[in-house]
């Protein structure tokens, strides 16, 4: 054998070893436990050979607790880029079956890498997490590596779209790097993520909580709202991922990908004609308004089981991505409270950050009201809404469908918020408030002074019906020019497209600044 093929040969015999991570004992415990390995679910992820390997052949540089004769290649984690529908992507995935995929300084030091690469080639970061934290042997060295990835995480927030899975533990600090970055997908059973772990909790406050009860994919679609997606099955997370990359651009400076689009844009869809309810009071179901007019019906919810009033996701309109805010009237009968708020907030920034339009659909009858709203800080959160869409410079679709009262009409991306196409249903009621509220408040004293009750009902229900004929209608609106025009709900789909392309090339800056000063 030639010293070149020798050579040739360690370097397979290495890589080989490396591929192996902490070993085929781990590798089944992994499997075992119903879980991917981390090369086997960046596999998964990119497109077919397409993924190329940074630092397979680091090692850590610890020499206390023995660890001087414990070294493994890749040092608990993989990274590298590949790619997506052949669109370049940057990922790590957090190997546990080496040191249970804990953090030490060469692990973070190979993430910043792949990190400051993606922000100078302009391409998406997706981490896939699943790790024990910092790695206990290295100490502080651990946490400055954690904090020099938290920092490269703000640095490219709204530079390159960054997603995060989490497809085991994520506990202590170590929740703060996906916190940071855009999306968050959870699986069942197998993930979970908190700041500190269930015997802390029993040892500081006494309470018993298991982990999943205390930080399991459900609590965080359902309650917290950390998670934007939950998946049975890390095969499902890992296609939703690829999927949620179609949506969006590489970069900041890039338009989303536009797709070929079979379905014709002049459906007209007469279902929609009849599908507010008669009765103001009865809800219907806003996201079949989605289904019935973007591209074949595919809408990609986020957040879908947490502040269900409001509904967002991606969807297409002639193969264009948007963004879709809409209130839902199955859901307390689509209020905004402040989860609403902070879940619609958050999504209108980044898509804003993406350059993506924003279409929303408006049946609101305004802010959710109580004291434990006000105490909670309904207020502020409420507020964040409102920055966001007046803040937001990418085109605006709004198309008001049935109630859009008080200040929630003003917050639902109004026209004096930049709204460039506002559109509303004939069934559209814009107005300061709804007529029982209204008419309870300027008829107050009058409706005193009548003694009987019937009369009294009489008399109310005379000027609720003069207020709706006033008021409850998308024509006031419409007469100021608040309101660009009044369409027929089954022609929704033409008409949001029609609007979407001329906005395409829409220009506009906001002030110069610093960075701006969101009501936090
Ligand atoms: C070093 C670790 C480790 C860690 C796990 N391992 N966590 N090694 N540092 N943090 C090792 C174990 O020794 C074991 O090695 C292997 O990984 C698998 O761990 P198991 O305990 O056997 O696995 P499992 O039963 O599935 O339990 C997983 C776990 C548990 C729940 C994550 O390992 C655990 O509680 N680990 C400690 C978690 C922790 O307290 N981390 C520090 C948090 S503080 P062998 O050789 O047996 O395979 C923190 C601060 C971050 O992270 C701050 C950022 C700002």
């Amino acid at each position: 054998m030639s010293l070149n093929t020798e050579k040739i040969r360690a370097l397979v015999d290495k890589r080989e070893e490396a591929r192996l991570g902490g070993g085929e004992k781990r590798i089944d415990a992994q499997h075992e436990k119903g879980k991917l390995t981390a090369r086997e679910r960046i596999n998964l992820l990119l497109d077919e050979g397409s993924f190329e390997e940074y630092d397979m052949f680091v090692t850590h540089r610890t020499f206390s607790f023995g660890l001087d004769k414990e070294k493994y290649y890749s040092d608990g984690v993989v990274t590298g880029r590949g790619t997506i529908d052949g669109r370049i992507v940057f990922v790590f995935s957090q190997d546990f079956t080496v040191f249970g995929g804990s953090l030490s300084e060469t692990f973070a030091l190979k993430i910043c890498k792949i990190i400051d690469q993606a922000m100078k080639i302009g391409a998406p970061v997706i981490g896939l997490n699943d790790s024990g934290g910092a790695r206990i042997q290295e100490g502080v060295r651990s946490l400055a590596g954690y904090a020099e990835i938290f920092q490269r995480n703000i640095l490219a927030s709204g530079v390159v779209p960054q997603i995060s899975a989490i497809f085991g533990p994520c506990a202590g600090g170590a929740v703060y790097s996906p916190a940071l970055t855009d999306f968050i997908t959870m699986t069942e059973r197998t993930s979970y993520m908190f700041v500190t772990g269930p015997k802390v909790v029993q040892t500081v406050t006494g309470e018993i909580i298991s982990t999943e009860d205390l930080g399991g994919a459900n609590v965080h679609a359902t309650k917290s709202g950390i998670t934007h997606f939950l998946t049975e099955t890390e095969e499902e997370g890992i296609l939703l991922i690829r999927k949620l990359i179609s949506y969006l651009p590489q970069n900041n400076l890039e338009d989303p990908p536009v797709i070929k689009n079979t379905d014709p844009i002049d459906r007209l869809e007469d279902s929609l004609n009849e599908i507010i309810p008669d009765n103001p009071n009865k809800p219907y179901n806003v996201k079949d308004v989605i289904r019935l007019t973007v591209d074949g019906g595919d809408f990609l919810e986020i957040q879908r089981n947490y502040a269900k009033n409001i509904v967002i996701g991606f969807a297409r309109y002639n193969g264009r991505p948007v963004g879709i805010v809409a209130n839902q009237p199955m859901f307390l009968a689509g209020v905004l409270d402040i989860d609403a708020s902070r879940k619609a907030a958050r999504f209108v920034r980044f898509c804003d950050a993406f350059n993506i339009s924003l279409v929303t659909f408006v049946d609101v009858p305004g802010f959710l009201p109580g004291s434990s709203q006000e105490y909670g800080g309904i207020i502020i959160h409420g507020a964040k809404l409102l920055y966001a869409y007046g803040e937001a410079t990418v085109p605006k679709v709004t198309i008001t469908l049935r109630k859009s009262y008080g200040g929630a009409h003003d917050v639902m991306s109004c026209k004096q918020l930049r709204g460039d196409m506002n559109y509303a249903w004939p069934t559209a009621e814009i107005a300061v408030m709804g007529a029982k509220g209204a008419i309870e408040v300027l008829e107050g004293r009058n409706i005193a002074k009548i003694e009987s009750d019937e009369e009294k009902s009489k008399y109310i229900q005379a000027k609720e019906s003069e207020y709706i004929e006033k008021f409850a209608n998308p024509y006031q609106a419409a007469k100021y020019g608040f309101i660009d025009d009044i369409i027929e709900p089954r022609n929704t789909r033409f008409r949001i497209i029609r609007a979407l392309e001329a906005l395409s090339t829409k220009k506009e800056m906001n002030p110069p600044k610093k960075h701006c000063n969101i009501p936090l």
